[in-house]
């Protein structure tokens, strides 16, 4: 595995690239291509997307560096593209996520099957900087485009019998070469407690760095549970489901010793082969220490009093 190791705190804000600045860059590209491809290239782009620069920032951000868009779109976690840290960067480039459309069902009111564009219309889409923070011990600070999941899952009305919430990822090898592969039981699922989906953090992401959600990054529309380990986080969406019983989740059956249906960031528990007190923000230089890794992330006074009364070893 190719370790890029630089803490983040020691790069020089002339290496970071800020979104205006990749707003800008796009706008140079766009005039050097000339107004022709300006405008095919803009008619390319959902309506929605167009919103994208005068975003508001979520209170809950960050105000930690942020790692670049490179490394954020090349040192990807996504086995549908492959298991590699580069492969996703270069096996999702042709994965086409138009159109797509998104399945509501089980226990709620108002189940359906949406168009992306229909899906996210109704919601005020925010930037939020929120820490990533990988099972395998690195960590990134990410600026999403997104929106609130509580929201989005009230617009469904679910019901008293609703005590989870599913996500389930596309399954089509034509499309995803790496499921092809059976390293994991496709396709990808991924859950939630009722009460962990409704909290104010988490986000269905669509961008990043005001950009449309990179393919290696979870095109066209992701989940981000800023204080749970990477893999919580389930990419290109095609299924929500309302359930009464624990889902399955994919990474709990493929090794339920290592991954926990909580999976909270946790420097108390060890993974059974490595320990998690400490991360490796990605961008630090090779020779910087990998800084100390914070109960649920960070994220504590948002999230600790969902699992008040719960022992965070049994239930990791
Ligand atoms: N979702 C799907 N469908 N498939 C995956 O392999 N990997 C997870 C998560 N979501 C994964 C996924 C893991 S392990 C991590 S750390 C994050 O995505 C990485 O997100 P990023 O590549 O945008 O940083």
């Amino acid at each position: 595995m190719a370790i890029l190791i630089r803490k983040a705190t020691d790069i020089k804000p002339s290496e970071i690239t800020p979104r205006s600045v990749y707003l800008d860059r796009r706008r140079f590209m766009q005039h050097a291509l000339g107004a022709s491809v300006l405008l095919a290239g803009d008619a390319m782009l959902p309506a929605w997307a167009k919103r994208w620069p005068e975003l508001a920032k979520s209170p809950h951000s960050t105000d930690e560096v942020l790692n670049s868009f490179e490394d954020i779109t090349t040192y990807n976690n996504f086995y549908e593209f492959g298991t590699g840290k580069s492969d996703p960067a270069k096996n999702a480039v042709n994965f086409d996520p138009k159109p797509w459309s998104i399945t509501v069902e089980g226990e709620c009111s108002k189940p359906g099957t949406f168009d992306l564009e229909d899906f996210i219309k109704p919601y005020a889409l925010q930037e939020y900087i929120y820490r990533l923070r990988c099972v395998e011990g690195w960590s990134m600070v990410i600026p999403w485009v997104g929106f609130s999941l509580a929201d989005m899952l009230k617009t469904f009305e679910p019901n008293a019998n609703a005590k989870y919430v599913e996500f389930t990822t596309l399954y089509d090898k034509s499309r995803m070469p790496g499921q092809k592969r059976r390293v994991l039981d496709w396709p990808y699922v991924e859950g939630l407690r009722i009460d962990e989906a409704m909290n104010e953090l988490p986000i269905m992401a669509v961008g990043l760095y005001g950009e449309i959600l990179p393919n290696q990054n979870g095109a066209p529309i992701r989940l981000v549970v800023p204080w749970k380990y990477g893999f919580k986080s389930i990419k290109s969406i095609v299924k929500i489901r309302f359930m009464e019983t624990q889902p399955r989740t994919t990474w709990n059956e493929s090794a339920p010793r290592e991954y926990g249906f909580y999976s909270n960031v946790n420097p108390n528990v060890d993974h059974p082969r490595w320990s998690q007190k400490k991360e490796r923000r990605i961008g630090a230089p090779i020779w910087k220490p990998k800084i100390d890794t914070l109960m649920f992330n960070g994220y504590g006074e948002q999230v600790a009093h969902l699992y008040q009364g719960m022992d965070l070893v049994k239930n990791f």
